[in-house]
């Protein structure tokens, strides 16, 4: 008797002291992790938000294709299928790690039109007018999406964009059998499916919100495929579509032009890169969140994060302190490199991470000593997805239409939402935007600049060989989740499945409050961080981090879709 209520005390000391001790990566982990619906294969593995999505990508690599040809098919697909989040009227970024360690990225995020200016959304008194960035034509930056997703096939792909294009058209116009994740998408949208254009393909009969089982039929974004299938990457820019999506922009007070369509341009870069604990994380450079993430795996390299302890007040606060410290800077300097100079380097560098981890001691950093914003909600209107093929190729894509189902506008008979980018620009100085981001003078509107980003599609290797895969939608809350993805897996040796399903937490200095979802705290550990002055905050959960790990012993992948994401799915061969 005293031996087993010694035992349940022994236990309830390792639940609250938080020294849960996560299994390493094995071949038992992998039985669960499939058990528990997910995939793993020793050639190919796709990981996306919705399962026709997944499998029609796996279809591509079982067929031959490469990541490339997988990760486009995927892409048109999710426009169909997941079409509060995947899109052709938005953009995006693609990573792309080639089987020999060469790693590209491919920025296809929208752009400002023409007519833009710093000042488009404010009155006369200077004030926000409110609406004005996030909802209607005048929140839509001319998207990238179809530009990006073409020039990757042609220059890293295999196929060709009919045999990439056509499971999309097809799931387009045959329609997909809704699932109850699938359907919850629309419930949550509700609110932004009144436009009538929308109103008309999104609600059943225009009216009712779609049931599971119920078939979803696009004709008119079949159509729009099938163009861009038979025309290309000109019939989205300089044909039919464009015409339509301007007339219609111009009819409701947009500023959308022909030419804006016409100049649309994407553009490859370096991508960020850094090293942590023996491996290459490499990631989305401005524009995009890449920064951020290797900012905080700068700083945090310099702690033994697993001898702090798992979710312990100690290593917590290390993380939340490289989160604050990372998000300043973010948000004072970053901006569109093709028009402002970002101290990248600076950033990045070993002796700039030591100089941050200096002002790390034991109480919470005071966020007024640094630049800082504010989160104040969040939805799901981008998406991850991450493929590996039989090569060692790696694809990791992360595109957006901004909030839940975009600026909430169809242009008619185009079938596709369009985007509400425009509200990630600096809308006022001093005034959060959407996601609570007080962003800087480098992200202010300006004809043409590309709008300041989170999202972070980042990939782990080791000796030129991928390892982790992954990303997340989430706003602000991209880099912390992908540092989390990371560092579970590296320092604390979690399972792919553990490292992408446990609890998350999300700090940025304003409001001054650690955001937790459930259980990713103790009471104790709580307490612990009040002592150092942190306030912490419940959130319902965040993000859908869709992520592949290849074992590097047996070459084995392993996909894992979010538990967040009930729609997606990770397949594999
Ligand atoms: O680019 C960005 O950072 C945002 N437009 C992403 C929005 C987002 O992730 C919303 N979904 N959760």
């Amino acid at each position: 008797m005293v031996g087993v209520i010694s035992l349940i005390i022994f236990i309830n000391y390792l639940i609250n002291s938080s020294l849960l001790i996560y299994p390493t990566f094995s071949k038992s982990n992998l039985v669960r992790a499939t058990t528990l619906g997910k995939a793993y294969g020793k050639n190919g593995v796709v990981v996306s938000t919705q399962k026709d999505a997944s499998e029609i990508g796996l279809k591509i690599l079982k067929n031959g294709g490469n990541a490339v040809d997988a990760a486009i098919a995927v892409g048109y697909a999710l426009a169909v299928s997941d079409p509060c989040c995947g899109n052709i009227g938005g953009g995006g970024f693609m990573l792309i790690h080639q089987a020999d360690g060469t790693e590209k990225f491919i920025n296809f995020r929208e752009s400002a039109p023409l007519k833009a200016s710093a000042d488009m959304y404010l009155d006369q008194e200077n004030n926000l007018i409110e609406g004005l960035s996030t909802q209607g034509y005048l929140a839509v930056g001319v998207p990238g999406t179809v530009k990006g997703l073409n020039y990757a096939l042609e220059k890293y792909g295999t196929m060709s964009l009919k045999q990439v294009i056509d499971p999309a058209i097809n799931l387009a116009k045959q329609g997909y059998v809704l699932q109850q994740g699938d359907v919850d998408i629309f419930d949550r949208g509700k609110k932004k499916l009144s436009e009538p254009n929308v109103a008309k393909i999104f609600l059943k009969n225009g009216t009712d919100t779609y049931q599971p089982q119920d078939l979803l039929v696009q004709s008119d974004l079949a159509n729009t495929l099938s163009l861009i299938a038979q025309q290309g990457t000109d019939a989205f820019y300089k044909g039919s579509i464009a015409e339509k999506v301007v007339a219609a922009s111009e009819k409701n007070n947009g500023i959308l032009s022909l030419e804006d369509f016409a100049n649309y341009q994407i553009s490859e870069y370096e991508p960020v890169s850094c090293s942590y604990r023996g491996y290459q994380v490499t990631s989305s450079p401005p524009p995009g969140g890449g920064t951020t993430v290797c900012q905080m795996l700068n700083i945090l390299s310099g702690y033994d994060l697993k001898q702090l302890g798992w979710r312990t007040p100690q290593s917590l606060h290390t993380i939340f302190s490289s989160m604050l410290l990372a998000f300043g800077d973010r948000n004072h300097y970053l901006g569109d490199p093709d028009f402002v100079n970002n101290p990248t380097d600076k950033l990045l560098s070993i002796d700039y991470a030591t100089s941050l981890r200096d002002k790390i001691a034991f109480e919470a950093i005071p966020p007024e000593s640094i630049y800082t914003n504010g989160l104040q909600s969040e939805g799901t209107s981008t998406t991850h997805y991450s493929v590996v093929d039989r090569d060692g190729n790696a694809v990791a894509v992360t595109y957006t239409i901004n909030s839940y189902f975009g600026a909430g506008v169809i242009a008619p008979e185009t079938g596709f939402l369009l985007n509400n980018e425009m509200d990630d620009f600096t809308t006022k100085l001093g005034e959060a935007n959407q996601f609570g981001l007080r962003q800087g003078e480098a992200n202010l509107n300006e004809p043409g600049k590309r709008p300041l980003s989170s999202m972070s599609p980042t990939i782990v290797s080791k000796h030129n060989q991928v390892y982790l895969v992954t990303g997340s939608p989430g706003g602000s809350t991209i880099p912390t989740t992908v540092l989390q993805v990371i560092i579970n897996a590296i320092d604390y040796g979690m399972n792919l499945n553990d490292a992408v399903n446990a609890p998350r937490f999300h700090y940025q200095g304003f409001p001054k409050s650690v955001r937790t979802e459930a259980q990713a705290i103790t009471p104790k550990t709580m307490r612990g961080l009040q002592l150092r002055g942190y306030k912490v905050t419940p959130s319902r959960q965040w993000g859908a981090a869709e992520s592949i790990l290849v074992d590097p012993k047996t070459g084995i992948k392993l996909g894992i879709n979010d538990i967040r994401k009930p729609a997606g799915k990770a397949v594999a061969y």
